[in-house]
């Protein structure tokens, strides 16, 4: 394949350029000099909206990040993907979970075989095997239904699961109650299995690679607790299976193959949700909804292939984040769902964004000049609000925002929703206008005995205002809308990616900490030396060591 080394120079340069005489422009001036600035920031694809008018961005600024989009290369890039060439260099891999969703009849190959054909079977037989669980068909060895679901997978084998059978918390069947196991921390294995009969349980070992330290310790020690309720060997069967791309390991783990279900390396653990990996959420939501929530992410796919980059709403999200992050600086940017059930959606992206793009080498192993990924946090409204917003209204930096809105609610308390939407609209509205010491002056009464004046407390109560966001509107959160808002961000991170000349698909970054973990727990064993060790390490090990005996 062609590596798509961007001849973007000049549009960085441009850029550059008219930040330089634009930086101090306000958000309230860009909407004073043109009345219809909302509805020419705003964007509609896959059931979704976006208003990106609050943002420090001038008509110029937009078209000159869309030059810098070309110009990197996102549209070959894009079609690269899609087409299934090794766009994932570093470790000679096709990238295709868009594959997974992919519910049109055109053929995709790899290697010169077709895998549409592959990928609908094995989603029938996840799909059939979830139904199964469902209906009380497949049932635990003493004939009991199956009420709880146990999932035991780690980053990309936890974190997609996890938030969306939470997302879609209103969609699940109600005998059936999914746990996710990711942690070594043995409290997280021992928190779920105080809860739920062995009986009853089916756990899921999720691992793409099934070599992944947390996950088969934890594995082991569901097997163990399993067996010592007085479960046979040969009943492990009807309560464990796995989901993996390593039969081998699947085996040697003592799990039969019949009870594996299969995805192949041109998935990512972060992109894997779509794949067997989303057992527990077949199992949870059912077949109709998770084809749904496919159909969602395909119509995001769709959008994102053909849509102009003028119009293409994960190209806007992603070159307003190249703009703060590469030219205002801005270090970090927070994921503001407002929705309870949305709470693990900050941290799904944080994995899927900085294990991405959190990379300092280019594709062609020569060093980055320019910042890539932000720091990705958030929590939902209106929690945040009354926690960290202190800080995104007054403090000293700024933090782009996106506030994530379902329109429609999924519960029967009307008065909440209304509050909620006020809530959202009222924090990118006050983050923008701010208020001006005059206005702030007088609204409040000088506490007696005060040693400040009247003017200093209106600086304390004053809001600078200006502060940036995007606000994305679902119609509610459903399958069809989750489904696109995720493929909304994979792509986004994706043409961040292009532009910033990274490989988003691999993850070396990891690797060193897995290592040295190793090491250290070796070094842990009666008798060990720990003489490689650094002195700070050496003497927290040994602090441990003696706490511990
Ligand atoms: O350590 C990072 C990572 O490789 C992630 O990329 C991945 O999602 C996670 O570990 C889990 O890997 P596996 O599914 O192979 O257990």
């Amino acid at each position: 394949m062609t590596i798509h080394t961007p001849d973007s120079g000049q549009q960085w340069s441009a850029l550059a350029a008219h930040f330089a005489t634009v930086k101090d422009k306000t958000i309230a001036q860009n909407f004073a000099s043109d009345t219809n600035r909302a509805e020419k920031y705003s964007l509609q694809a896959a059931g979704l909206f976006l208003d990106c008018s609050k943002n420090l961005l001038d008509d110029l600024a937009r078209e000159k990040l869309i030059d810098l989009a070309r110009a990197s290369g996102v549209e070959a890039r894009r079609d690269a993907m899609f087409a299934g060439e090794r766009i994932n260099v570093t470790e000679n891999r096709s990238v295709l979970h868009t594959a997974l969703r992919d519910m049109s009849d055109t053929r995709i190959d790899v290697d010169g075989a077709d895998i549409l054909g592959p990928i609908r079977d094995v989603r029938r037989r996840a799909l059939s095997f979830a139904e199964r669980v469902r209906n009380e068909d497949w049932r635990g060895v003493s004939g009991k239904s199956i009420t709880d679901v146990v999932n035991i997978g780690i980053g990309g084998s936890d974190l997609g699961p996890r938030m969306v059978c939470e997302a879609l918390k209103h969609f699940s069947h109600e005998r059936i109650t999914t746990h996710f196991v990711a942690n070594i921390d043995g409290d997280a294995l021992a928190d779920v299995l105080a809860t739920i009969d062995h009986e009853r349980t089916l756990f899921i070992i999720a691992s793409k690679t099934f070599t992944t330290i947390e996950t088969l310790t934890n594995a082991r020690s569901a097997r163990a607790w399993f067996l010592a309720k007085g479960a046979s060997e040969a009943d492990v069967a009807k309560h464990f299976v796995a989901v993996s791309t390593n039969t081998e390991a699947v085996r040697a783990f003592g799990i039969d193959p019949a009870n594996m279900f299969g995805f192949w390396d041109w998935v990512g653990g972060r992109y894997s949700l779509w794949s067997s990996i989303g057992l527990p959420i077949m199992i949870a939501v059912g077949s109709e909804n998770f084809e749904k929530l496919l159909a969602g992410a395909h119509a995001m796919d769709r959008h994102f292939r053909v849509a102009p980059l003028e119009q293409n709403m994960p190209v806007m999200l992603a070159m307003i984040g190249i703009w703060y992050r590469n030219f205002f600086e801005a270090g970090s940017v927070a994921v503001l769902p407002y929705s309870e059930h949305l709470q693990r959606l900050p941290a799904y992206l944080q994995q899927l964004d900085m294990e991405s793009n959190g990379k300092s080498i280019a594709i062609d192993g020569a060093p980055v000049t320019h910042a890539t990924a932000p720091l990705i946090w958030g929590e939902p409204g209106t929690n945040g609000q009354h926690a960290f917003f202190q800080l995104l209204h007054q403090g000293t930096q700024c933090v782009p925002i996106d506030f994530i809105l379902p329109v429609k609610a999924t519960h029967n308390l009307p008065a909440h929703h209304e509050l909620l939407i006020a809530n959202c609209l009222a924090q990118s509205r006050a983050l923008m206008i701010g208020k001006t010491a005059d206005e702030a002056r007088g609204e409040v009464a000088l506490p007696k005995g005060t040693a400040i004046t009247a003017d200093q407390l209106a600086m304390h109560r004053r809001f600078e205002g200006n502060r940036p966001s995007n606000t994305i509107l679902l119609d509610q959160l459903d399958p069809v809308s989750l489904g696109a808002l995720i493929a909304l961000y994979e792509h986004k991170v994706f043409v961040q990616g292009v532009v910033w000349n990274i490989n988003s698909f691999d993850q070396w970054g990891v690797e060193l900490g897995k290592t040295v973990a190793n090491r250290i727990g070796e070094a842990m064993k009666p008798g060990a030396s720990d003489g490689n060790l650094d002195a700070s390490t050496r003497q927290l090990l040994q602090k441990c060591l003696a706490r511990w005996q």
